[in-house]
C-alpha cells in the first residue's frame, strides 16, 4: 500500500479546452508526424530545433551514466586532485589504483560533461563545472549521499507504490509522519549523520538569503529547525547587532551547542530544544526564519508551524521562509523547471513533505493571518527561494 501524500495544488479542469490546450495538442501532432524529423534537418533554424529537442532527450536517457560518473569522481577525489595539478593517465592511474584502460574511460567521459579538461602533454585538469566541485566539499557530500536516493529509486514503479521502505528513510528519522521528539536509543547517530549533511550543503542558500534581504531593523531572530547553526553563525557575523534564538530537536541542539561555543555564539544565542509538532516556539524574536524546513513535512504540519510562527511573533513581526522551491516555467528568466523532478522525488524517498510552489506557501502563510506575504528576488532560485509575511501591526478588533 503507497503511504498517504498531500496532492499539489494544481489548477482544476473546467471542461472546456482552453486556447493552450489547442496549441500544445496541435505541437503534439507536429512532433508526431513521420516527416518532420527529416524535414526540420534541411533547415538551419529547425535543424537546431530538433538537435537540441534529441539532445535533451538523449540526455535524459543517459542521466544515470551522468551522475555515475560524477560519483565515480568524487570517490577518487579527482576534483581536489586535479585542483592542486593537472595530471596525466599514468600518475592518475597510479593515485587511484584503476587500470589506465579503465580509468581512460572515466577521463574522457568527465571531460564530455565539462568537469574535466583535456590540457597540454596529455594532461587532465578541471573544467567548469569540475572547479565548484573541488571547491565546496558540500557538493561533494551531496552527490554521495543522491546515491542513496538513487538505490532506492533502482526500480522506479516500485518506489512509487513504497517509497519509504529504502535508506533515505531512514536516513531522514524524522521525515515520516513519526513523532519526531524522542529519538530512539541508537538513532543519535542519523541526528549527527543528517545535521553535519545539511550543515555542508546549507552554504548557497545562505549566501541568497544574505544577498536578498536586509536584516538591519530586526533585533532578534528565532531560527527554526535550526540545525547545527550554520545560518545563525553566517548571519552573526553578517549583522553583528542582532540576538539569535535556536529551536530544533533536542539531539540536534546539543550538537549546535557545542559549534556556537567553538564560535564563540555562546552568549548572543540561545538554545529552544523542542519539536514544533508538540511545543510552541518561543516568544520574544521579531524576525523568524523557516529554512529548508516546510518542504520536509506534510501540509498540516506546515500550517502547524506556521501558526505556531505567527503566535509567536510580536505585533510587526515577520516570517522569512527559504527553501528550493517549484520553478514556475512562466517566469521570466526561468524555464529550467527540471530542478523540480529532483526534489519531487527527493522529498518523497525522504517523508511525506513536497515541493512546493511560492504561490502554494504563500497562500499557507496569508490563511494563518500574515500579511504582505511576498517574494523576495534572488539571483539563484534553485538553491532557494525567499517568502516574506508580516505579522500586522494593530490587534485584530
Ligand atoms: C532539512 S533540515 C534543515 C536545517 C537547516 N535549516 C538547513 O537549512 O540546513 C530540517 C531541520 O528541521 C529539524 N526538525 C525536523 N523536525 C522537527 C521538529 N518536529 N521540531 C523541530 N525541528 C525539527 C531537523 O532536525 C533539521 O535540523
Amino acid at each position: 500500500m503507497s503511504q498517504p501524500l498531500d496532492l499539489a495544488v494544481i489548477a482544476a479542469p473546467n471542461g472546456k479546452p482552453t486556447l493552450k490546450d489547442a496549441w500544445q495538442a496541435q505541437l503534439e501532432r507536429w512532433y508526431a508526424h513521420p516527416g518532420l524529423y527529416r524535414w526540420s534537418l534541411g533547415n538551419p533554424i529547425t535543424r537546431w530545433l530538433t538537435r537540441r529537442r534529441t539532445r535533451k532527450l538523449f540526455d535524459l536517457m543517459a542521466g544515470f551514466v551522468h551522475s555515475q560518473v560524477l560519483l565515480a569522481c568524487v570517490r577518487l577525489d579527482l576534483f581536489r586532485t586535479l585542483q592542486q595539478a593537472p595530471a596525466d593517465l599514468a600518475e592518475l592511474s597510479h593515485r587511484t589504483s584503476l587500470a589506465p584502460s579503465a580509468l581512460q574511460r572515466l577521463l574522457l567521459s568527465s571531460v564530455a560533461l565539462g568537469l574535466l579538461e583535456q590540457r597540454g602533454h596529455g594532461r587532465f585538469g578541471l573544467g567548469p563545472l569540475g572547479v565548484p566541485l573541488a571547491q565546496h566539499e558540500g557538493i561533494a557530500q551531496m552527490i554521495e549521499h543522491n546515491h542513496l536516493l538513487y538505490q532506492d529509486m533502482q526500480d522506479p514503479i516500485e518506489f512509487l507504490g513504497n517509497a519509504w521502505r529504502g535508506g533515505m528513510a531512514d536516513y531522514w528519522p524524522y521525515a515520516h509522519a513519526k513523532p519526531a521528539s524522542a529519538p530512539q536509543a541508537g538513532e543519535l547517530n542519523k541526528f549527527t549523520r543528517y545535521s553535519e549533511l545539511m550543515a555542508a550543503s546549507q552554504g548557497f542558500v545562505v549566501q541568497e538569503i544574505l544577498s536578498s534581504y536586509y536584516f538591519g531593523e530586526h533585533r532578534c531572530v528565532l531560527d527554526v529547525g535550526a540545525g547545527r547553526g550554520r545560518f545563525v553563525s553566517e548571519l552573526a557575523a553578517h549583522a553583528p547587532h542582532l540576538k539569535f534564538k535556536m529551536f530544533d530537536l533536542p539531539p540536534v541542539l546539543d550538537l549546535a551547542r557545542e559549534n556556537l561555543r567553538s564560535k564563540g555564539l555562546s552568549d548572543r544565542v540561545s538554545l529552544h530544544p523542542g519539536s514544533f509538532l508538540d511545543d510552541p516556539l518561543p516568544a520574544g524574536a521579531d524576525l523568524i526564519t523557516l529554512v529548508r524546513v516546510a518542504h520536509d513535512h506534510p501540509d498540516a504540519v506546515v500550517r502547524q508551524i506556521l501558526q505556531k510562527a505567527y503566535d509567536a511573533l510580536p505585533q510587526g513581526g515577520t516570517l522569512l521562509l527559504a527553501e528550493p522551491m517549484a520553478q514556475s516555467e512562466h517566469e521570466s528568466g526561468s524555464n529550467d523547471t527540471s530542478v523540480d523532478a529532483y526534489f519531487h522525488f527527493y522529498l518523497l524517498a525522504m517523508g511525506d513533505g513536497r515541493l512546493r510552489t511560492p504561490q502554494e506557501l504563500m497562500t499557507m502563510m496569508a490563511q494563518v493571518g500574515f500579511i504582505h506575504v511576498e517574494r523576495v528576488p534572488n539571483a539563484m532560485p534553485i538553491h532557494a527561494q525567499i517568502l516574506l509575511g508580516r505579522k500586522s501591526k494593530c490587534l485584530p478588533c
